[in-house]
């Protein structure tokens, strides 16, 4: 691709030169007189490069360059043409940010050889901003995904921690029960350790996306995880998972780390919410070629100016108590995220009698 330079020049005979012998090296020249054109012109063509007069019918060269230095986009190099030993002048061109300049009379060779320099130093700091700009992206896309992991530790700590809870404060116990108890938090464990292993592989790849490994679930086992992750937070607020899954929904091809993630948060966030004594439905119907999955609860709804939003990073809809407050807008971001990896669709809507309704689908495989 030619690259294309843009020559202010008032003395006419200069200016055609100039331009014609850059042309035959392969330059794309746009050529005018004034400032005023110059500038009208770099802002319309953006141009590779810059050779600009001092001495300009409407201006100066300098404010020229002073101009082009405002704004963002890429680095273009600025070439002066002045007159011999005018040493001030070039000092404020250089402080104004040109890259180099030239005196006249100049050797044409001597400007094209400067122009290469330019344009090449020009390609490494475009190169570099590139790779600096990908790498920037790279660093924000690895930092979601782990803060996205760190903030779905929560859970299963939260259940570990329910469960200490409980073998502390309830004494004698059956060892049935007991054993139930460590064998529910070695489970979350076991998820926790899971993520943890996907936050240092962040670390270790280049990794844009959520990774996906397809393989089939049983529905209803997750939904017993679920229950008893969930089993301490429940007993504590008094409320009990009742899950359904219809009888054409009961596998599914899908990753089943994400899933279960998506569930979990959807499922915290219902209880949270959720007022005492008030069960969390969770729904698994098949319908078309979907699998849909809702987890209802009677909590306070999303407010209908937040429904469109509430699945952005950070959004918090509003809050009554200390411990809804404590929200960070993570968990329903992350769930979008993983849905649409997946091929699926999320949304929330109004449950019938109150409360709130998450629901997402996936293609049924
Ligand atoms: N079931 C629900 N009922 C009512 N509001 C909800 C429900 N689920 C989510 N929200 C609203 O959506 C906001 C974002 O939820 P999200 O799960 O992303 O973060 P969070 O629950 O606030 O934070 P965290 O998951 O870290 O506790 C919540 O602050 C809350 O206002
Ligand atoms: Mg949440």
């Amino acid at each position: 691709m030619a690259y294309d330079i843009l020559l202010i020049e008032d003395d006419a005979n200069i200016r055609s030169f100039a331009a014609t012998v850059l042309q035959s090296h392969g330059f794309a020249v746009t050529a005018c007189e004034t400032a005023a054109q110059g500038l009208k012109l770099f802002n319309d063509k953006r141009p590779d490069l810059i050779i600009v007069d001092i001495g300009l019918p409407d201006g100066n060269g300098i404010d020229v360059c002073r101009m082009t230095r405002t704004g963002v986009g890429p680095f273009v190099p600025v070439i002066f043409l002045t007159a011999k030993g005018d040493l001030q002048t070039r000092l404020a061109a250089f402080e104004v940010g040109a890259q180099d300049y030239i005196q006249k009379p100049f050797a044409i060779e001597e400007l094209l050889a400067r122009v290469k320099v330019h344009l090449k130093i020009k390609e490494s700091q475009d190169e570099l901003a590139r790779r600096n700009y990908d790498l920037e992206i790279l660093h924000r896309v690895q930092q979601d995904l782990s803060d996205m992991i760190v903030h779905d530790l929560k859970a299963p700590l939260t259940s570990i921690k329910g469960t200490l809870d409980v073998i502390k404060s309830r004494g004698l116990i059956s060892e049935e029960a007991y054993k139930n108890l460590l064998s529910n938090a070695g489970e979350a464990a076991d998820f926790m350790l899971l993520m943890v292993n996907d936050i240092l592989d962040i670390g270790r790849s280049e990794q844009r996306a959520l990774p996906v490994e397809l393989s089939s679930i049983s529905v209803e086992t997750m939904m017993e995880k679920l229950k008893s992750l969930f089993n301490p937070s429940c007993q504590r607020k008094n409320v009990r998972i009742v899950s359904t899954v219809d009888p054409q929904a009961k596998t599914l091809t899908t990753d089943t780390n994400l899933f279960f993630r998506i569930l979990v948060n959807l499922t915290s966030n219902a209880i949270k919410f959720s007022p005492k004594g008030q069960d969390i439905e969770i729904r698994t119907s098949k319908v078309n070629n979907k699998t849909c999955f809702s987890i209802s609860d009677r909590g306070p709804g999303i407010p209908p100016h937040l429904k469109n939003h509430i699945f952005d990073k950070y959004a918090v809809g509003h809050t009554k108590s200390a411990a809804e407050a404590s929200g960070t807008g993570i968990g329903l971001a992350f769930c979008r995220l993983a849905v649409t990896t997946l091929g699926g669709t999320i949304f929330v809507e109004d449950r019938p009698g109150g409360g709130s309704r998450f629901a997402f689908e996936l293609e049924a495989k």
